[in-house]
């Protein structure tokens, strides 16, 4: 495979640009196409079959247009309902989000309490669950939705009194279960990590799947043989399904200065 076939990954919306920057940061060399499903954010509160139609349809054009070495589902709502069916659709991998940070947080745990928020979706699936059950038996997770999160961060309305508000609420159940880590199970809320850590007390660690992930990603790029090492500098694309104006200038706030223009998509 041609190390310059780019690495491939969507998300809802801004959430997937949590791990698009760790695979920046850890793969520079690597060309990258990003596409945020902004007119159909968010994908929490959808059924199972609108969110795999979603996944489905953005994985065969991204392969279609694209022609990547890889897909990345950066979406923990997506990963969770549609992984195998996109990894039986394309015949390039296809890596998601859960079980890197599941992994990483397993990993963190001194007393075996941990805790994991998401979408409704991502809850109400039960993938958490049982990959740690699978992973670990021992852990005793806790798992509570966060309906409004998603919201909040897509506004750009990452610190108010307002997303404090509901974050005591939301968070109650993990608080009563004196958890000593958190996964941030939905790739939109490492950017409420400050609200998020300000209402669990610093001395719970939050943990979030973008490195690992862009360390899954680094290993699958290898075992194709098809690590990008030099050469000219690499693309970044971005593409949006909804507001190309709004998501360029948000986005650049979430990711930084890679996130130059942005390439409209519609359905
Ligand atoms: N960022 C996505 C996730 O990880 C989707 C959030 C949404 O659109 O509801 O679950």
């Amino acid at each position: 495979m041609s190390p310059d076939r780019p690495v491939a990954m969507f998300d809802s919306g801004f959430g997937g640009l949590t791990v698009a920057r760790a695979v920046i940061d850890l793969l520079p060399n690597e060309h990258l196409v990003y596409f945020g499903d902004t007119a159909r954010y968010p994908y929490g509160p959808r059924t199972h079959d609108e969110v795999c139609g979603y996944a489905r349809e953005i994985t065969e054009w991204l392969v279609e247009t694209h022609q990547p070495k890889m897909i990345v589902v950066a979406c923990n709502t997506a990963t969770a309902v549609a992984l195998a069916e996109l990894q039986s659709l394309v015949d390039i991998p296809v890596i998601g989000v859960l079980e890197p940070g599941l992994r990483s947080l397993i990993e963190v745990t001194v007393t075996g309490r941990v805790g994991m928020i998401g979408t409704v979706g991502t809850v109400a699936s039960g993938a958490y669950q049982r990959l740690a059950h699978d992973l670990a038996s021992e852990v005793d997770l806790t798992c509570a939705a966060c309906p409004g999160f998603v919201e909040f961060v897509e506004r750009g309305e990452t610190r108010s009194d307002q997303v404090h508000v509901l974050a005591e609420r939301l968070l109650a159940p993990m608080r009563e279960a004196k958890v000593d880590s958190l996964l941030l199970g939905c790739t939109h809320y490492p950017f409420l990590a400050r609200t998020i850590s300000d209402v669990m007390g610093r001395d719970v660690v939050l943990v979030d799947s973008a490195d690992e992930t862009a360390f899954a990603i680094q290993r699958s790029v290898a075992a194709l043989g098809a690590d990008r090492v030099g050469g000219e500098p690499p693309t970044r694309r971005f593409v949006s399904s909804g507001d190309v104006e709004t998501f360029a200038r948000l986005g650049r706030q979430l990711l930084g200065p890679e996130l130059d223009t942005v390439e409209a998509h519609q359905w």
